[in-house]
Protein backbone atom coordinates (compact mmCIF):
# COMPACT_ATOMS: atom_id res chain seq x y z
CA UNK A 1 0.00 0.00 0.00
CA UNK A 2 1.34 3.91 -0.91
CA UNK A 3 2.37 5.75 2.25
CA UNK A 4 0.68 9.03 1.92
CA UNK A 5 2.26 11.65 4.39
CA UNK A 6 0.48 14.74 4.68
CA UNK A 7 1.85 17.39 6.69
CA UNK A 8 -1.39 19.40 8.70
CA UNK A 9 -1.04 22.79 10.41
CA UNK A 10 -3.60 23.94 12.54
CA UNK A 11 -3.75 27.79 13.91
CA UNK A 12 -7.38 28.16 14.57
CA UNK A 13 -7.25 29.73 17.84
CA UNK A 14 -3.99 29.20 20.98
CA UNK A 15 -2.77 26.14 19.88
CA UNK A 16 0.02 26.39 17.36
CA UNK A 17 0.56 22.78 15.69
CA UNK A 18 1.94 20.74 13.25
CA UNK A 19 1.96 17.03 12.48
CA UNK A 20 3.06 14.95 10.46
CA UNK A 21 0.49 12.04 9.44
CA UNK A 22 1.20 9.00 7.01
CA UNK A 23 -2.65 7.66 5.71
CA UNK A 24 -4.29 9.10 7.62
CA UNK A 25 -4.42 6.86 10.72
CA UNK A 26 -0.35 7.34 12.06
CA UNK A 27 1.15 10.38 13.65
CA UNK A 28 3.97 10.22 12.54
CA UNK A 29 4.50 13.94 14.97
CA UNK A 30 1.86 16.28 16.73
CA UNK A 31 3.68 19.29 17.41
CA UNK A 32 1.69 21.39 20.10
CA UNK A 33 3.00 24.78 20.91
CA UNK A 34 -0.01 25.97 23.00
CA UNK A 35 -0.28 29.70 24.33
CA UNK A 36 -2.31 29.48 27.21
CA UNK A 37 0.08 30.73 29.54
CA UNK A 38 -0.20 34.20 27.47
CA UNK A 39 -3.99 34.03 27.42
CA UNK A 40 -4.04 33.00 31.14
CA UNK A 41 -3.38 36.84 32.03
CA UNK A 42 -6.63 38.15 30.09
CA UNK A 43 -8.56 35.61 31.58
CA UNK A 44 -9.01 34.89 27.53
CA UNK A 45 -7.93 34.32 24.24
CA UNK A 46 -6.62 37.58 22.74
CA UNK A 47 -7.03 37.15 18.81
CA UNK A 48 -4.82 40.14 17.98
CA UNK A 49 -2.05 38.47 21.07
CA UNK A 50 -2.62 34.84 19.08
CA UNK A 51 -1.77 35.80 15.62
CA UNK A 52 1.21 37.10 16.57
CA UNK A 53 2.31 34.44 18.57
CA UNK A 54 1.27 32.35 15.20
CA UNK A 55 3.66 34.05 13.39
CA UNK A 56 6.75 34.05 15.94
CA UNK A 57 6.13 30.31 16.79
CA UNK A 58 5.25 28.63 13.37
CA UNK A 59 8.90 28.10 12.28
CA UNK A 60 10.34 26.35 14.78
CA UNK A 61 7.07 24.21 15.18
CA UNK A 62 7.64 22.90 11.58
CA UNK A 63 11.25 22.28 12.22
CA UNK A 64 10.31 20.26 15.12
CA UNK A 65 7.87 18.45 13.65
CA UNK A 66 9.52 16.89 10.51
CA UNK A 67 12.51 16.56 13.36
CA UNK A 68 10.08 14.13 14.91
CA UNK A 69 8.63 12.55 12.07
CA UNK A 70 12.37 11.95 10.80
CA UNK A 71 10.62 13.13 7.46
CA UNK A 72 12.05 15.97 5.10
CA UNK A 73 9.85 18.20 3.13
CA UNK A 74 10.43 16.42 -0.14
CA UNK A 75 8.20 13.62 1.20
CA UNK A 76 5.57 15.09 1.76
CA UNK A 77 2.53 14.26 -0.52
CA UNK A 78 0.23 16.95 0.63
CA UNK A 79 -0.22 20.24 2.70
CA UNK A 80 -3.19 20.65 4.89
CA UNK A 81 -4.42 23.30 6.54
CA UNK A 82 -7.12 24.58 9.14
CA UNK A 83 -9.50 27.44 6.81
CA UNK A 84 -12.13 27.47 9.47
CA UNK A 85 -13.86 27.98 11.48
CA UNK A 86 -11.75 29.76 14.06
CA UNK A 87 -9.93 33.79 15.11
CA UNK A 88 -9.25 35.48 11.22
CA UNK A 89 -6.37 36.85 12.61
CA UNK A 90 -4.81 33.04 13.60
CA UNK A 91 -6.34 31.28 10.79
CA UNK A 92 -4.40 33.27 7.86
CA UNK A 93 -1.12 32.54 9.30
CA UNK A 94 -1.61 28.81 9.32
CA UNK A 95 -3.24 29.57 5.52
CA UNK A 96 -0.78 31.44 4.48
CA UNK A 97 1.99 29.36 5.80
CA UNK A 98 0.86 26.09 4.31
CA UNK A 99 -0.12 28.03 0.87
CA UNK A 100 3.97 29.40 0.86
CA UNK A 101 4.76 25.35 1.99
CA UNK A 102 2.92 23.90 -0.98
CA UNK A 103 3.77 26.25 -3.80
CA UNK A 104 7.48 25.94 -2.33
CA UNK A 105 7.55 21.80 -2.59
CA UNK A 106 5.28 21.66 -5.76
CA UNK A 107 2.62 19.50 -3.53
CA UNK A 108 -1.53 20.08 -3.25
CA UNK A 109 -2.84 22.48 -1.02
CA UNK A 110 -6.23 21.13 1.13
CA UNK A 111 -8.13 23.03 3.29
CA UNK A 112 -9.99 21.41 6.02
CA UNK A 113 -12.53 22.80 8.41
CA UNK A 114 -11.63 22.55 12.15
CA UNK A 115 -14.77 20.70 13.20
CA UNK A 116 -14.05 17.83 11.15
CA UNK A 117 -10.96 17.79 12.43
CA UNK A 118 -11.96 17.25 15.82
CA UNK A 119 -14.33 14.52 14.61
CA UNK A 120 -11.62 13.15 12.42
CA UNK A 121 -9.13 12.47 15.86
CA UNK A 122 -11.64 9.41 16.73
CA UNK A 123 -10.29 7.99 13.64
CA UNK A 124 -6.68 8.67 14.83
CA UNK A 125 -7.76 7.01 18.51
CA UNK A 126 -9.91 4.37 17.42
CA UNK A 127 -8.12 2.26 14.83
CA UNK A 128 -11.11 -0.13 13.76
CA UNK A 129 -13.79 2.96 13.99
CA UNK A 130 -15.51 3.17 10.27
CA UNK A 131 -18.51 5.31 9.80
CA UNK A 132 -21.41 5.06 10.14
CA UNK A 133 -21.27 6.78 13.76
CA UNK A 134 -21.93 9.51 16.01
CA UNK A 135 -19.84 12.35 17.03
CA UNK A 136 -20.56 14.42 19.92
CA UNK A 137 -18.40 17.82 19.02
CA UNK A 138 -17.75 20.03 22.37
CA UNK A 139 -15.14 22.50 22.86
CA UNK A 140 -14.83 25.84 23.51
CA UNK A 141 -16.61 27.42 20.60
CA UNK A 142 -18.51 24.68 19.66
CA UNK A 143 -20.97 21.75 20.61
CA UNK A 144 -22.69 19.90 17.78
CA UNK A 145 -23.71 16.42 17.47
CA UNK A 146 -22.98 15.21 13.85
CA UNK A 147 -23.38 11.83 12.07
CA UNK A 148 -20.70 10.53 10.56
CA UNK A 149 -22.47 8.96 6.94
CA UNK A 150 -19.61 8.37 5.21
CA UNK A 151 -15.49 9.53 5.40
CA UNK A 152 -15.88 13.61 4.91
CA UNK A 153 -19.69 13.01 4.78
CA UNK A 154 -21.67 14.75 7.60
CA UNK A 155 -25.17 15.68 9.02
CA UNK A 156 -25.45 17.70 11.65
CA UNK A 157 -28.47 16.89 14.20
CA UNK A 158 -28.06 19.24 16.44
CA UNK A 159 -25.82 22.33 17.76
CA UNK A 160 -26.14 25.01 20.55
CA UNK A 161 -28.28 27.92 20.16
CA UNK A 162 -25.92 30.26 22.34
CA UNK A 163 -22.49 29.39 24.49
CA UNK A 164 -20.74 25.91 23.69
CA UNK A 165 -20.09 23.93 26.43
CA UNK A 166 -16.49 24.66 26.90
CA UNK A 167 -17.54 28.22 27.08
CA UNK A 168 -19.86 27.60 29.73
CA UNK A 169 -17.16 25.96 31.68
CA UNK A 170 -14.84 28.96 30.97
CA UNK A 171 -17.57 31.21 31.90
CA UNK A 172 -18.67 29.68 35.46
CA UNK A 173 -14.92 29.24 36.26
CA UNK A 174 -14.23 32.46 35.86
CA UNK A 175 -17.58 33.32 38.33
CA UNK A 176 -16.31 31.06 40.58
CA UNK A 177 -12.81 32.63 40.50
CA UNK A 178 -11.29 29.52 39.74
CA UNK A 179 -9.29 31.31 36.48
CA UNK A 180 -8.67 30.09 33.10
CA UNK A 181 -9.02 27.60 30.78
CA UNK A 182 -11.77 26.80 33.46
CA UNK A 183 -12.89 23.12 32.09
CA UNK A 184 -10.11 21.26 33.47
CA UNK A 185 -10.17 23.21 36.77
CA UNK A 186 -14.40 22.84 37.38
CA UNK A 187 -13.16 19.19 36.51
CA UNK A 188 -10.68 18.46 38.93
CA UNK A 189 -12.62 20.88 41.97
CA UNK A 190 -16.01 18.89 41.14
CA UNK A 191 -13.78 15.26 42.44
CA UNK A 192 -14.28 17.28 45.62
CA UNK A 193 -18.12 18.25 45.36
CA UNK A 194 -21.38 16.99 46.13
CA UNK A 195 -22.74 17.18 42.87
CA UNK A 196 -26.12 16.19 43.98
CA UNK A 197 -26.11 19.84 46.46
CA UNK A 198 -27.76 22.02 44.09
CA UNK A 199 -29.86 20.85 41.37
CA UNK A 200 -29.80 22.95 38.16
CA UNK A 201 -31.66 23.46 35.41
CA UNK A 202 -31.58 21.21 32.43
CA UNK A 203 -32.46 22.42 29.37
CA UNK A 204 -33.34 20.08 27.31
CA UNK A 205 -35.54 22.32 24.92
CA UNK A 206 -37.98 21.38 22.39
CA UNK A 207 -39.16 17.51 22.90
CA UNK A 208 -36.78 15.97 19.77
CA UNK A 209 -34.65 18.85 19.66
CA UNK A 210 -30.93 17.63 19.93
CA UNK A 211 -29.98 21.36 20.50
CA UNK A 212 -27.88 22.77 23.46
CA UNK A 213 -28.58 25.51 25.47
CA UNK A 214 -26.00 26.51 28.19
CA UNK A 215 -26.61 30.18 28.89
CA UNK A 216 -29.46 29.71 30.89
CA UNK A 217 -27.24 27.05 32.99
CA UNK A 218 -24.46 29.75 33.35
CA UNK A 219 -27.10 32.23 34.61
CA UNK A 220 -28.71 30.13 36.92
CA UNK A 221 -24.56 29.38 38.59
CA UNK A 222 -24.78 33.46 38.86
CA UNK A 223 -27.97 33.94 40.46
CA UNK A 224 -27.27 31.52 42.93
CA UNK A 225 -23.96 32.86 43.94
CA UNK A 226 -25.89 36.25 44.17
CA UNK A 227 -28.55 34.90 46.07
CA UNK A 228 -25.86 33.75 48.75
CA UNK A 229 -24.35 36.67 48.86
CA UNK A 230 -27.71 38.30 49.56
CA UNK A 231 -28.44 36.50 52.82
CA UNK A 232 -24.48 36.61 53.25
CA UNK A 233 -24.34 32.44 53.21
CA UNK A 234 -21.13 30.69 52.73
CA UNK A 235 -21.09 27.97 49.99
CA UNK A 236 -18.72 25.45 48.64
CA UNK A 237 -17.34 26.29 44.93
CA UNK A 238 -16.64 22.39 44.68
CA UNK A 239 -20.23 22.03 44.97
CA UNK A 240 -21.38 24.52 43.39
CA UNK A 241 -18.69 22.74 40.19
CA UNK A 242 -19.70 19.70 40.73
CA UNK A 243 -23.16 20.10 40.02
CA UNK A 244 -22.72 22.56 37.43
CA UNK A 245 -20.86 19.85 35.57
CA UNK A 246 -23.37 17.25 36.49
CA UNK A 247 -26.19 19.91 34.48
CA UNK A 248 -24.27 19.93 31.78
CA UNK A 249 -22.81 16.44 31.78
CA UNK A 250 -26.42 15.57 31.67
CA UNK A 251 -27.81 16.90 28.96
CA UNK A 252 -24.94 16.07 26.66
CA UNK A 253 -25.48 12.81 27.42
CA UNK A 254 -28.97 12.79 27.13
CA UNK A 255 -28.99 14.07 23.62
CA UNK A 256 -26.12 11.84 22.63
CA UNK A 257 -27.86 8.83 23.82
CA UNK A 258 -31.85 10.19 22.18
CA UNK A 259 -30.08 11.13 18.74
CA UNK A 260 -28.18 7.92 18.38
CA UNK A 261 -31.18 5.71 19.10
CA UNK A 262 -33.21 8.03 16.69
CA UNK A 263 -30.27 7.73 13.82
CA UNK A 264 -30.19 3.69 14.88
CA UNK A 265 -26.37 4.25 15.21
CA UNK A 266 -24.29 2.10 17.49
CA UNK A 267 -20.90 3.86 17.10
CA UNK A 268 -20.62 6.98 19.88
CA UNK A 269 -17.41 9.12 20.05
CA UNK A 270 -16.81 12.09 21.29
CA UNK A 271 -14.14 15.19 20.20
CA UNK A 272 -12.99 18.79 21.47
CA UNK A 273 -11.56 19.76 24.65
CA UNK A 274 -14.90 19.00 26.65
CA UNK A 275 -14.25 15.47 25.70
CA UNK A 276 -11.54 15.26 27.98
CA UNK A 277 -13.84 15.92 31.01
CA UNK A 278 -13.78 12.99 33.16
CA UNK A 279 -17.59 13.07 34.53
CA UNK A 280 -18.51 13.34 30.50
CA UNK A 281 -16.47 10.23 29.48
CA UNK A 282 -17.58 8.39 32.91
CA UNK A 283 -21.50 9.04 32.21
CA UNK A 284 -21.19 8.47 28.58
CA UNK A 285 -19.56 5.13 28.83
CA UNK A 286 -22.05 3.90 31.17
CA UNK A 287 -25.11 5.21 29.22
CA UNK A 288 -23.87 3.35 26.00
CA UNK A 289 -22.68 -0.07 27.62
CA UNK A 290 -26.14 -0.03 28.74
CA UNK A 291 -27.68 0.17 25.28
CA UNK A 292 -25.28 -2.09 23.63
CA UNK A 293 -23.63 0.83 22.11
CA UNK A 294 -19.61 1.52 21.18
CA UNK A 295 -18.22 4.38 22.58
CA UNK A 296 -15.15 5.43 22.76
CA UNK A 297 -13.56 8.86 22.48
CA UNK A 298 -9.55 10.11 21.66
CA UNK A 299 -6.77 11.01 24.55
CA UNK A 300 -6.67 14.20 25.64
CA UNK A 301 -4.03 15.38 23.53
CA UNK A 302 -6.05 14.45 20.24
CA UNK A 303 -9.13 16.26 22.25
CA UNK A 304 -7.24 19.58 22.04
CA UNK A 305 -6.66 21.72 19.20
CA UNK A 306 -3.97 19.71 16.51
CA UNK A 307 -2.75 19.14 13.88
CA UNK A 308 -2.81 15.35 13.43
CA UNK A 309 -6.60 15.88 13.31
CA UNK A 310 -6.40 17.83 10.30
CA UNK A 311 -3.96 15.53 8.90
CA UNK A 312 -6.60 12.91 9.36
CA UNK A 313 -9.12 14.40 7.81
CA UNK A 314 -7.28 15.68 4.85
CA UNK A 315 -6.52 12.11 4.24
CA UNK A 316 -9.74 11.46 2.96
CA UNK A 317 -10.17 14.34 0.82
CA UNK A 318 -6.79 13.25 -0.91
CA UNK A 319 -8.25 10.12 -1.91
CA UNK A 320 -11.09 12.15 -3.47
CA UNK A 321 -8.73 14.51 -4.95
CA UNK A 322 -10.52 16.96 -3.05
CA UNK A 323 -7.81 19.70 -3.51
CA UNK A 324 -7.99 23.71 -2.71
CA UNK A 325 -7.06 26.39 -4.65
CA UNK A 326 -3.97 28.62 -3.83
CA UNK A 327 -6.71 31.52 -3.38
CA UNK A 328 -7.82 29.19 -0.40
CA UNK A 329 -9.13 31.99 1.96
CA UNK A 330 -10.38 31.77 6.32
CA UNK A 331 -13.94 31.27 7.29
CA UNK A 332 -14.37 32.48 10.66
CA UNK A 333 -17.55 30.92 10.80
CA UNK A 334 -17.34 28.26 8.62
CA UNK A 335 -20.12 25.41 8.98
CA UNK A 336 -20.19 21.63 8.60
O1 LIG B 1 -10.95 21.93 21.62
P1 LIG B 1 -10.33 22.99 22.45
O2 LIG B 1 -8.93 22.78 22.95
O3 LIG B 1 -10.32 24.36 21.70
C1 LIG B 1 -11.38 24.80 20.93
O4 LIG B 1 -12.28 25.45 21.51
O5 LIG B 1 -11.38 24.52 19.70
O6 LIG B 1 -11.31 23.23 23.69
C2 LIG B 1 -11.02 24.13 24.72
C3 LIG B 1 -12.18 24.08 25.69
C4 LIG B 1 -12.08 25.12 26.79
O7 LIG B 1 -13.34 25.74 26.92
C5 LIG B 1 -11.73 24.29 28.02
O8 LIG B 1 -12.20 24.87 29.21
C6 LIG B 1 -12.43 22.99 27.71
O9 LIG B 1 -12.24 22.80 26.33
N1 LIG B 1 -11.87 21.85 28.44
C7 LIG B 1 -12.55 21.14 29.36
C8 LIG B 1 -11.65 20.17 29.88
N2 LIG B 1 -10.45 20.33 29.24
C9 LIG B 1 -10.61 21.36 28.36
N3 LIG B 1 -13.82 21.23 29.78
C10 LIG B 1 -14.23 20.38 30.73
N4 LIG B 1 -13.42 19.45 31.28
C11 LIG B 1 -12.13 19.30 30.90
N5 LIG B 1 -11.35 18.37 31.45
Amino acid sequence: MQKIKILAIETSCDETSISVVENGRKILSNIIYSQIDIHKTFGGVVPEVASRKHIETIDGVLEESLKEAKTGLEEIDAVAVTYGPGLVGALLVGINFAKALSYAINKPLIGVNHIEGHICANLISNKDLEPPFLTLVVSGGHTHLVVVKEYGEYEVVGKTRDDAAGEAYDKVARSLGLGYPGGPLIDKISTEGDRESIDFPRIMLEKDSFDFSFSGLKSAVLNYQNRMAMKKMDYRVEDVAASFQEAVVDVLVKKTIEAAKKYKIEKVTMAGGVASNSRLREVMEKASKERGFDFSYPPGILCTDNGAMIGCAAYYKYLKNEFSESTLNAYPNLKI
